[in-house]
C-alpha cells in the first residue's frame, strides 16, 4: 500500500510517497481503509523532529481519520469489517490503510461523511475541552480567539458560540477573517494591521475579554492578556508562531487573571469519563447544525507533503484532508474520487 513516509526527521520537503507493507492488527486494533485523514499543526511539528512526541523512524504521519474497516483483530467485539469510523492514530494515517487501537476509534455518527469525520475530534474537543473544563467559559461572557481562521480556531468560534459567548475572533487577513464571520464570529480583529489590545479594549468598551483562547503564542500573546477583564482567563492552547511568549507575571496579579494550560491529550487520559461526556456534547451541537468542520481543501495522498507544508507556512484556512482514495487531475488537484 501507498503511504507518506518520514525517514529522517528534517524538512517537509524530504518527506515521500512510497509503496510499504500493509499493516497487520494486533489483538486489540483495527485494520482501517483511510477515506480521509485531517492535517493537524502537530504533524507538521512531528515530521521535523520539533514536537514532544518523537516517534521512532521510519514513520507515517497523520493523526486522525475516517475511513472503513477492513479487519479486526482477535479480542475486537464492537467492531466489524465495512463498519465506518473515525480514529485517533497519533501517527500513520497518510496511507491507504492504517491502524487504530479500538479503544481511540468511534462510530462515524449517522450523517458525517469521511471528511467532517477525520477533521472533528483533535481540534473540536481541544476547544470544548479548553473552553468549558479549563476556562469556565460562561454564556454572555467575552470570548477572544486568536488564530481563529486555523483548526482549532474555527473550532473554538463555533463552541464559544454554542456555550452561548460573544466571540470576537482575530486572524492575520481579512480572507481569514471574513471565513471567521461565516461560522459566527460577532467581532473581528485584523492583528496585522489592528492594534489587538486597543481594539478589545474597544469592542468591550474597556472592559476586556473574559476568555482568550491562544493556539498561537509569540508576539500575540502579551497584548492579548493585557486585554483580558478582571477574572479573565488566558487558555494556552499552543505556540503555531513558533516562539513561546514570557508573560510578565503582574499582569496576572492585577486583574486576577488566571493564565490555563490546556492539554487535551492527557487530558482524555485523566478524565476518560468527561472526555466522554465531551465527545456526546459535539455529536448533538454537530447533530443541531451548531458545528460544522471547515474542510477547505482535499489532497490527494501524492500531494500530502504540500498539505503538511501549507499548515507550517499559515497558508491554511480551516481544515485540510488528505483523501487516499481520490486522484489527481491534470492541474494536479483533486478531481475525482473513488467511491
Ligand atoms: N493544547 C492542545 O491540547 C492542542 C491540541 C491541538 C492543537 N494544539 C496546538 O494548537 C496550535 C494550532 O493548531 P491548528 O491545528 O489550529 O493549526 P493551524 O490550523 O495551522 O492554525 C494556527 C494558526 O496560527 C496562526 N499563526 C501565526 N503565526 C504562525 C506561523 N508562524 N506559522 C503558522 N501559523 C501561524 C495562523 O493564523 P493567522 O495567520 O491568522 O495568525 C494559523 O491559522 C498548534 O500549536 C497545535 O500544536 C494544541
Amino acid at each position: 500500500m501507498k503511504a507518506l513516509v518520514c525517514e529522517a526527521y528534517g524538512p517537509i520537503a524530504n518527506l515521500a510517497v512510497k509503496d510499504i507493507p500493509s499493516p497487520v492488527p494486533g489483538p486489540k486494533q483495527l485494520l482501517i481503509e483511510v477515506r480521509s485523514a485531517a492535517v493537524n499543526f502537530p504533524d507538521a511539528l512531528m515530521v521535523q523532529g520539533l514536537y514532544q512526541v518523537k516517534p521512532p523512524l521510519p514513520f507515517t504521519p497523520g493523526a486522525e481519520i475516517a475511513g472503513v474497516v477492513k479487519a479486526v483483530g482477535a479480542e475486537v467485539k464492537h467492531y466489524k469489517p465495512g463498519d465506518r469510523v473515525i480514529a485517533l492514530t497519533s501517527t500513520g494515517g497518510f496511507a491507504e490503510e492504517c491502524l487504530a487501537d479500538m479503544a481511540r476509534a468511534m462510530p462515524l455518527p449517522a450523517g458525517m461523511d469521511f471528511d467532517a469525520g477525520a477533521a472533528l475530534v483533535l481540534t473540536y474537543c481541544t476547544s470544548l475541552h479548553g473552553l468549558k473544563d479549563c476556562g469556565h467559559l460562561k454564556a454572555g461572557e467575552t470570548l477572544v480567539v486568536l488564530g481563529a481562521a486555523g483548526g482549532v480556531g474555527i473550532s473554538a468560534i463555533e463552541i464559544g458560540k454554542a456555550m452561548g459567548a460573544r466571540v470576537i475572533a482575530a486572524a492575520s487577513s481579512d480572507d481569514k477573517l471574513a471565513l471567521c464571520r461565516k461560522v459566527g464570529a460577532d467581532e473581528t480583529v485584523n492583528y496585522n494591521t489592528e492594534n489587538l489590545k486597543d481594539r478589545i479594549n474597544e469592542l468591550t468598551s474597556g472592559r476586556g475579554a473574559d476568555v482568550v483562547y491562544d493556539p498561537v503564542g509569540g508576539p500575540y500573546t502579551e497584548p492579548a492578556v493585557r486585554a483580558l477583564a478582571w477574572r479573565g482567563r488566558l487558555l494556552i492552547i499552543g505556540f503555531a508562531a513558533g516562539e513561546i511568549p514570557k508573560i510578565p507575571l503582574n499582569l496576572a496579579l492585577l486583574k486576577e487573571r488566571s493564565l490555563v494550560g490546556v492539554y487535551w491529550g492527557d487530558s482524555v487520559k485523566h478524565d476518560p469519563a468527561g472526555h466522554l461526556a465531551n465527545l456526546h456534547q459535539l455529536h448533538e451541537w454537530f447533530a443541531a447544525g451548531k458545528i460544522r468542520p471547515v474542510v477547505s481543501e482535499r489532497y490527494p495522498l501524492a500531494r500530502a507533503a504540500e498539505a503538511v507544508a501549507s499548515i507550517a507556512n499559515r497558508q491554511v484556512k480551516g481544515k485540510i484532508v488528505v483523501v487516499p482514495g481520490a486522484t489527481m487531475g491534470p492541474a494536479g488537484c483533486v478531481d475525482a474520487l473513488a467511491e
